[in-house]
């Protein structure tokens, strides 16, 4: 079974994580097929919009940390900053059906949606000091510019998680419904957008976006030699021992 499903039904092309044993975690495998998908979408006619989406209980879980440790992204062509690149460039309509944990790129990738809708169960994180880390996907411009400084150190220094109510004042959600709604009324919605016209979506989107479009793509790349440079280094290698190893991290010396 692919741990990406891919399907295009009346215009929206919807991809799903499906890796419930492990949490929606994301390998470099599921980057590439995401990358492949999102790019295909870009080009193919046939594509309107896009909706990404979890199960009702998990999102996602975030990079998979044993294939982070063991494959870490290099290079600028590595498979998650092609799909991080992918969906920021987007131009059509980029949709995101949330419920329960949606931890680090689970959470930042909702930065570069148009439209997103959570389950009352959803929990946003993005721990990346936790795992001795930096922000990744633009989130460093993305999430204080939603939230304003002060709440974005919360959420990005802290790493706590907050749930869809706060997500839905701070505008990174734009409604809340029951976790088991959550996909088919994004669907929904999806549908609605696929049968107006796409060169008006494609046109709006753009004037929306085209102030900050260079500025994001240079802070992924910039954010992204910090995150591969930090990878290596003893905190994220202390950080990611003890998640495997199922104890707490100690950061006392680093
Ligand atoms: N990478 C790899 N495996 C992961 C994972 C991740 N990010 N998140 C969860 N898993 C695996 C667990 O190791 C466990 O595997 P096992 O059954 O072989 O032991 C399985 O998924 C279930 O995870 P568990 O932690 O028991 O589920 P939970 O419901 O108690 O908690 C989460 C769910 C998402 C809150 C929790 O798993 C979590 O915090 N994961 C790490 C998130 C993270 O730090 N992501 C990295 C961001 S860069």
């Amino acid at each position: 079974m692919t741990d990406i499903l891919q399907h295009i039904d009346q215009g929206v092309m919807t991809l799903t994580f499906n890796r419930l044993d492990k949490k929606n975690s994301i390998t470099a495998a599921m980057y590439a097929s995401l990358a492949d998908a999102v790019e295909h979408a870009q080009t193919n006619a046939e594509v309107r919009v896009v909706l990404i989406q979890g199960h009702e209980t998990i999102f996602s879980a975030g990079n998979d940390i044993a294939d982070f440790l063991n494959h870490p992204p290099s290079g600028h062509d590595a498979p998650v900053f092609r799909f991080l690149r992918a969906i920021a460039g987007f131009s059509k309509p980029l949709l995101a059906a949330v419920a329960g944990p949606a931890v680090g790129i689970g959470t930042t990738l909702l930065f570069h949606c148009d439209l997103v809708y959570a389950g009352d169960n959803a929990a946003f994180s993005m721990p990346f000091v936790n795992l001795g880390l930096c922000p990744e996907a633009g989130s460093s411009i993305l999430v204080p510019q939603m939230m304003g400084h002060h709440r974005a150190a919360e959420a990005l220094l802290m790493g706590e998680p907050f749930m869809a109510e706060a997500a839905q004042e701070v505008g990174l959600i734009n409604r809340v419904v029951p976790p088991t709604e959550v996909n088919s009324y994004a669907q929904a919605q999806a549908r609605k957008l696929a049968a107006k016209p796409l060169s008006s979506l494609v046109e709006t989107k753009r004037l929306m976006k085209s102030g900050q479009s260079a500025q994001i793509m240079a802070q992924i790349e910039a954010e992204a030699a910090s995150f591969g440079r930090m990878l290596q280094e003893p905190a994220a290698r202390e950080a990611f021992g003890a998640f495997m190893e199922k104890r707490r991290p100690d950061f006392s010396k680093l």
